[in-house]
């Protein structure tokens, strides 16, 4: 059986993945997933629980009981936990300071790979996250990885917390980055990492649109 295509879009945090992860999708007419939504779906679901964060037994129970859906409604990319509306409660700084904990739990990640793989018999998908070109989808037709420096990663960040009303701190944005930077790259289980079969790009300088068509013209190759 023909499989789905798959565009597995890889980076470090603050990359721009879903502002271009969600665009390709939509020109494609392609399923949007992003992973990160999942392990941060978890992390409250421990939080709200009130389960320590190093209690792994109870953390892997919970993961395999807990629901999380993708719907779009309005035009908008929402994430369900358990029947629940949480997708603006997992931005929260208290849930993405934590994240990392859950996702250095090889048994749930295992859970959450089996729920990214599901969506491929049914869609033709782009993926986000940090593993999906090396273990969720080794076989993705198209693997991007997208960079950009941490000094433009904190600007837009800056400039995120602007727009909120939030007056950031460009060194502290900055240290918080190479922090995440460093959890990504430096855990055990699935890490960060450049595939040699992934097209490299970096979009510090470089404008939305054409980092878009450049990653639908990767597509087209495959569509043929
Ligand atoms: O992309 P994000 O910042 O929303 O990701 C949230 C956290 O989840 C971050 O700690 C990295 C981790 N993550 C991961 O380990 N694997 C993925 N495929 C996606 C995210």
């Amino acid at each position: 059986m023909k499989k789905n295509l798959v565009i597995a879009i890889d980076g470090p945090a603050g990359a721009g993945k879903s502002t271009i992860a969600k665009l390709v999708a939509e020109k494609l007419n392609f399923m949007y997933v992003d992973t990160g939504a999942m392990y941060r779906a978890l992390t409250l679901k421990a939080i709200k629980k009130g389960i320590p964060l190093d209690d792994n037994g109870r953390l892997v129970e919970m993961a395999r009981e807990a629901k999380i859906e993708f719907r779009m409604e309005s035009g908008k990319n929402l994430v369900y936990l358990d029947g629940e509306d949480v997708s603006d409660e997992i931005r929260a700084e208290e849930v993405s300071k934590a994240t990392h904990h859950i996702a250095s739990i090889l048994a749930i990640r295992e859970i959450l790979w089996r729920m990214q793989r599901e969506l491929r018999d049914h869609f033709n998908i782009v993926m986000e996250g940090r593993d999906i070109g090396s273990k969720v989808f080794p076989d993705a037709q198209v693997k991007v990885f997208l960079e950009a420096s941490v000094r433009e990663r904190a600007r837009r960040r800056y400039m995120q917390l602007k727009e909120m009303g939030i007056e950031g701190d460009m060194k502290k944005i900055e240290e918080d980055i190479m922090i995440r930077d460093n959890n990504d790259q430096a855990r055990a289980i699935a890490p960060l990492v450049r595939l040699p079969d992934a097209c490299a790009i970096d979009n510090t300088q470089i404008p939305v649109d054409q980092v878009v068509d450049k990653i639908v013209s990767l597509v087209s190759g495959c569509l043929s």
